[in-house]
């Protein structure tokens, strides 16, 4: 991957996605409003050819490539898998700086992630504590909450019965859900959610998170990637 520069060359980050890309529009209309300066989409990757974000791609004129990655796997511990021999090609050949998991439904290994330490981020629809550990979160008013990982988080909040949940941006670690937090907001849960009601407020919050997170990325500041895990401060 290409080094970081600060000011003249524009970070190029690559957005991972499985469906809707409502995110990656979030990012294509800030770029395109001027509010992320000194950053490209150089790159849409979906692993679903019917993904509604590669139309979103084409439709800005972004490279927008359909990868056949097979079911839901776990991955391997000590190599990559074929997907992901090929996934890096293509991330390499569109010198990617960082890559946005934004809706993308596959688990990534190790030994892929160690490729680009810290320059890998993703979207959860749950709260996660600083340090993307642990099994419970302390909401803003001093409430304790269980941690929400893997599929289906706004559903799991409601089956808790709790009042609070959230959408968090984090580093992608190879435990999933489980980074370093980058920014993340809370949503509250209101009488008569469903599911979908509530998914469709967080992903409002995630819109602006998204784009604030980028902005974090690219500033000087906030250049992290030598720090080990638990050294990251930056909420
Ligand atoms: C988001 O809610 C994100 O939290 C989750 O997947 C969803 C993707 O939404 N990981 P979209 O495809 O960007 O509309």
């Amino acid at each position: 991957m290409s080094d970081i520069n600060m000011s003249e060359t524009p970070l190029r980050l690559a957005v991972l996605l499985s469906g809707n890309g409502s995110n990656l529009q979030a990012l294509i209309d800030a770029i395109e409003s001027k509010q992320l300066p000194g950053v490209e989409i150089v790159l849409v990757v979906s692993n679903n050819p019917n993904a509604y974000g590669l139309q979103r791609a084409l439709k800005h004129a972004l490279p927008a490539i359909y990868l056949p990655w097979g079911p839901a796997n776990v991955p391997q511990k000590t190599e990559m898998s074929e997907n992901e021999t090929r996934l890096t090609s293509l991330l390499r050949l569109f010198q990617v700086d960082f890559i946005v998991l934004a809706g993308w439904m596959r688990i990534l290994s190790a030994p892929f992630l160690e490729q680009f330490p810290r320059r890998v981020i993703n979207l959860h629809p749950a709260l996660l504590p600083n340090d993307g550990t642990g099994s419970t979160y302390t909401t803003k008013d001093g409430t304790e909450i269980p941690v929400f990982r893997g599929l289906r988080a706004a559903r799991q909040a409601l089956d808790a019965g709790i009042k609070v949940t959230g959408s968090t941006i984090h580093y992608v670690t190879p435990e999933v859900d489980a980074g370093p937090v980058i920014c993340r907001e809370e949503v509250a849960i209101e009488q008569g959610d469903t599911e979908e009601s509530l998914h469709e407020r967080m992903k409002v919050v995630e819109h602006r998170l998204i784009v604030e997170a980028v902005r974090k990325l690219n500033r000087r500041d906030a250049i992290t990637e030598h720090l080990p895990y638990d050294k990251i401060t930056e909420h």
